[in-house]
């Protein structure tokens, strides 16, 4: 066995670790004891976190799995999934408390209580019924982070519709593909949106997309921009409607009836590396069940005293999960954020923070280098004593990115917690539990209470301790997909059938254990770079490059190359206070990584770069950086946030930055 090149190899040792104070650990909703009280009997484990949630009718089975890989959680159960966010809430007393402080980027705000969040989704509610929008119906949700867009979701739930919601950024013919492969009746969408400090059209958009879209019956346009959008909203009569017109005449009356456990609650299609997005299916009960549970644990929320912000958009799972579900059947009061972090000016994220006293912070490793870059005398201006614990999620995170959130941000005292989930996983996976776990900066270390995990090696066997390989779920979870929207096979193709003999759920990532049994997240498994045979995660050497203090964000893509298979090619963004070095510097960096995982390891080519290639949800998009290093014309564009970055990079080869 010992010949056999491991699936991953394990180079990237880091040794600091964190525990909790002793003040944190003991006021933390979960305490070590979780772990062992779900081993002991899992059912009954995720039984007790259902009971989280107001069931019409209790289940008569915890799970189903009999017919795998389709899951059934709480077989028989029902509830309404926007009455357990909304409704309970203001029945038991809570109907002042804000649930929403909305912060438009032009700086206008809104302070939404549970009492108002009632009257808001049940008006909504009504109006689609009044559409003729039944149980079982999608509705297509393009919407900037306004409240209208929490609203429609939760009137979605209310009346047993799905919602798909299309990120706001997304093109016409994005847009259209997923409207078409849904069969959407109702778009919900807005006039226009803020952006940088302009508006800018939305509903044209929508228009071009939705010509000849024959499932489309109706269009709702919510008024956003207003007359500070130049021209005229174009209009189709009969079928577009104004939220205002429809919605605010409603009844705030509404009876919310309960669904089976498993009624779908939404679609949201994904990417993926390559072809058609996946429209990723979830239902209610257990989906709900999880992202309240670990919205609870990983966050350590206590309702009505936390204020909570997750920075990302409700265009991504963790708007869906960690915005608008888990969060508000937990009764948070939490910030929504219309805007980009650097309007008007970089420090507009700290100074929400002083402003609303937010507790809990939860973004992306994206942001949190950009901020690196942008420089730690921005946040230093505010007071951010009011944060106790700090999250992320999206990629792995660099140990110096941590490191950085930790002390910066968290005043060297938080706790931060690198969660590891997915679309697809609906919920939070792989985490520390921040009143428990000994953190290690860039690990999200070990599978919560409850969730089962493993990283395995090509065969599907285990990898010992310090082996590295590929990570799967062995067990099923409640916020599982429930599979991939009008296509079995791709469902079963995708995710089931690397690791078919097992049983296993193949989540595309690669990992390690470190000598604790600790994971380790390496980045997708097609990503992997093999260098004269040792195969090499991007994410250590990414994280290498970013503990040099003069880098702020780094990529890393393996080019082909004629004597080791495949070369190291690393793009780097300088942090704000360092001068671009020149070929010194570079050199500088490329034993900079030989020192910190081997000269393996170290970068055939650095080339300085101003920005990285990004998706909208901020992944490095490595396939167009392969394009420019192996000097390719560059591939497909269209899912790129600023297609003016390729432009940038090329200029800056061709500028002969590279060594
Ligand atoms: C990556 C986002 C390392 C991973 C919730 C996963 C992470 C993909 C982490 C899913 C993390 C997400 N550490 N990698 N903490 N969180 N990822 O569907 O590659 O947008 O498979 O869901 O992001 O991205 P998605």
């Amino acid at each position: 066995m010992t010949e056999q090149s491991p699936a991953l190899d394990n180079l990237l040792t880091e040794s600091r670790t964190f525990p909790p104070s002793a003040e944190f650990a003991g006021q933390a909703n979960a305490k070590a004891e979780l772990y062992a009280t779900a081993d002991a009997d899992r059912e009954q484990f995720w039984a007790e976190q259902a009971e989280r949630l107001s069931w019409d009718t209790k289940w008569s089975q915890v799970l189903d799995w009999t017919n795998a890989p389709f899951a059934k959680w709480f077989v028989g159960g029902k509830l309404n999934v926007a009455y357990n966010c909304v409704d309970r809430h203001v029945e038991s007393g809570h109907g002042d408390q804000v649930a929403i402080h909305w912060i438009g980027e032009p700086g206008d705000t809104r302070d939404i209580t549970y009492a108002q969040l009632k009257d808001e989704v049940s008006k909504a509610a009504n109006a689609l019924t009044a559409l003729g929008v039944v149980a079982g119906d999608i509705v297509a949700i393009q919407l900037q982070m306004i409240p209208e867009a929490i609203f429609a979701m939760l009137a979605c739930a209310r009346i047993g519709a799905l919602h798909s919601v299309v990120f706001g950024g997304f093109s016409p013919t994005a847009l259209r593909a997923r409207v078409d492969d849904a069969a959407a009746k109702i778009v919900i969408t807005s006039d226009g949106q803020y952006r940088r400090g302009k508006a800018a059209p939305m509903k044209a958009n929508v228009d071009e997309a939705l010509q000849g879209a024959e499932s489309v019956q109706k269009v709702i346009v919510v008024k956003r921009t207003g007359s500070d959008l130049d021209g005229e909203t174009p209009w189709t009569d009969g079928r577009d409607l104004w939220w205002h017109e429809l919605v605010d005449g409603q009844s705030a009356e509404h009876q919310p009836e309960a669904f089976d456990s498993e009624h779908p609650l939404f679609i949201l299609y994904t990417s993926g590396t390559t072809g058609k997005p996946k429209g990723i299916l979830h239902t209610s009960g257990g989906f709900l069940t999880q992202t309240a549970y670990t919205h609870n644990v990983v966050f350590d929320h206590k309702p009505g005293e936390d204020v909570y912000w997750c920075t990302a958009d409700i265009g991504w799972i963790t708007g869906h999960s960690y915005i608008v579900y888990g969060p508000l059947a937990n009764r948070v009061t939490q910030v929504v954020y219309e805007g980009t972090p650097n309007t008007p000016h970089e420090g507009r994220h700290w100074e929400i923070i002083q402003k609303y006293q937010v507790s809990i912070y939860y973004t992306a490793p994206t942001l949190i280098r950009t901020f690196m870059k942008w420089g730690a005398d921005i946040p230093a201006r505010y007071d951010l004593t009011s944060l106790r614990v700090l999250g992320s999620v999206g990629e792995p995170i660099n140990p110096e990115a941590w490191i950085w959130y930790r002390e910066t941000i968290g005043a060297n005292k938080t706790p931060v917690v690198d969660t590891w989930w997915q679309t697809e996983t609906g919920a939070i996976m792989i985490s520390p539990l921040p009143g428990v776990t000994s953190a290690k900066p860039g690990s999200a270390q070990r599978a919560l209470p409850g969730i089962s995990a493993k990283v395995v090696d090509d065969t599907g066997t285990e990898v010992g301790h310090g082996g590295g390989g590929y990570l799967v779920l062995d067990k099923p979870w409640p916020s599982m997909l429930r599979g991939v929207w009008g296509d079995e096979e791709r469902f079963r193709e995708t995710y089931w059938s690397r690791f078919a003999d097992q049983g296993y759920y193949f989540a595309g990532d690669g990992a390690k254990y470190d000598d604790d049994g600790d994971i380790w997240l390496l980045g997708r498994v097609d990503d992997v770079m093999n260098v004269s045979g040792h195969r090499i995660s991007t994410t250590e050497v990414e994280s290498a490059l970013v503990s040099h203090p003069t880098v702020a964000e780094a990529a890393v893509v393996g080019a082909t190359d004629p004597t080791t298979g495949q070369g190291i090619v690393a793009f780097v963004i300088l942090r704000g206070d360092a001068v671009d070095g020149g070929d010194q510097a570079v050199q500088d960096l490329r034993n900079h990584v030989a020192k910190e995982i081997g000269p393996i390891a170290k970068p055939r080519q650095i080339m300085v770069v101003p920005e990285l290639p990004k998706t909208r949800s901020g992944k490095i998009m490595r396939r167009l950086l392969r394009d420019v290093a192996e000097n390719r014309a560059i591939g497909d564009v269209t899912t790129l946030a600023d297609s003016s970055v390729m432009a940038l990079i090329s200029t800056g080869l061709q500028s002969g930055k590279e060594e």
